[in-house]
């Protein structure tokens, strides 16, 4: 696998892949896991090449968030990123990519406002700014993202949307634990009783999609059944636990159509998120 740290090598080495066939993108900020390596894995399927980043994007972190402490394994990630067949990661400095005077930002309006965003605010004008860089610096045919970050892909859908940038937005299946905890970079942070206590995210998430699959289409029923399932662990902080429409992210009074279950808490000072799809084709 090849790394490239430069913008200018990186945009001439992504044409050279782009002319021997399709380009995929997996954009990363590292701190690998199995959920990173199933948007490699989609992306082999489908392109002809893969080309991954690993970019800790201080524009997403809000000053009091953990910037500072976020993971970094790239050796690791390296080793990982070859063993899955990527053939080109671009690992840019923060300098490189947000140099000094750098003035324009992207903003999806409404969309970056709501749930994650709510709580977050700026985080989603950091996402969108860096995301559209890197959409035109390697300007691939496809890109892939995780469905768990749910609302990260509605911002970047509608980005996508309005800027006509010429890209596939590809939305991979969460990933879990065998006990059902989504896989995230920042699960490590977790003690071992925290890391018991946050299953109640995933398990509130299927108590709702349960109760939807048995008829019930009321999204104050949904979310009360969510939100009662997760004040049974009063450490367990919540931040939202919603329906939402998943391109808008607008709260949904009923779920006949499509809905996305979507819930964020905090277990001390880690934050996760945690998000099931409702798919009605009635
Ligand atoms: O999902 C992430 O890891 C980041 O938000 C992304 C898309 C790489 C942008 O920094």
């Amino acid at each position: 696998m090849e790394i490239l740290t430069s913008i200018a090598e990186m945009q001439i080495a992504a044409r050279e892949l782009r002319r021997g066939g399709t380009l995929a993108l997996v954009p990363t900020m590292g701190a690998l896991h199995a959920g990173h390596l199933s948007l490699i894995a989609a992306a082999k399927r489908d392109c002809t090449h893969v080309a991954a980043t690993i970019f800790v994007n201080p524009l997403q972190f809000g000053p009091n968030e953990d910037f500072n402490r976020y993971p970094r394994t790239f050796e690791a990630d390296c080793a990982a990123l070859t063993a899955a067949g990527v053939d080109i990661l671009f690992a840019p400095s923060a300098e490189m990519m947000i140099p000094d005077g750098a003035t324009t930002f992207v903003e999806v309006g409404g969309i970056s406002d709501r749930l994650d965003g709510a709580h977050r605010p700026g985080h989603f004008r950091g996402v969108a700014t860096i995301v559209a860089k890197l959409f035109h610096i390697i300007e691939p045919d496809r890109a892939y993202f995780g469905q768990k970050d749910a609302a990260q892909l509605a911002v970047l859908r509608a980005m996508v949307h309005d800027l006509n940038f010429f890209v596939e937005i590809v939305a991979c299946p969460i990933v879990r634990e065998p006990d059902g905890l989504a896989l995230s970079s920042r699960n490590r942070y977790l003690t071992t009783e925290q890391r018991i206590r946050a299953t109640i995210l995933h398990r509130s998430l299927d108590a709702a999609a349960d109760l939807h699959a048995h008829g019930e289409r009321n999204s104050q029923v949904l979310t009360a059944t969510m939100q009662q399932m997760l004040a049974s662990e009063p450490t367990v902080i919540v931040e939202y636990a919603a329906v939402v429409d998943p391109d808008t992210l607008l709260p949904l009074a009923d779920t006949t159509g499509s809905a996305l279950l979507a819930v964020a808490a905090r277990l001390g000072e880690t934050r996760l998120i945690d998000n099931h799809l409702l798919g009605n084709f009635e």
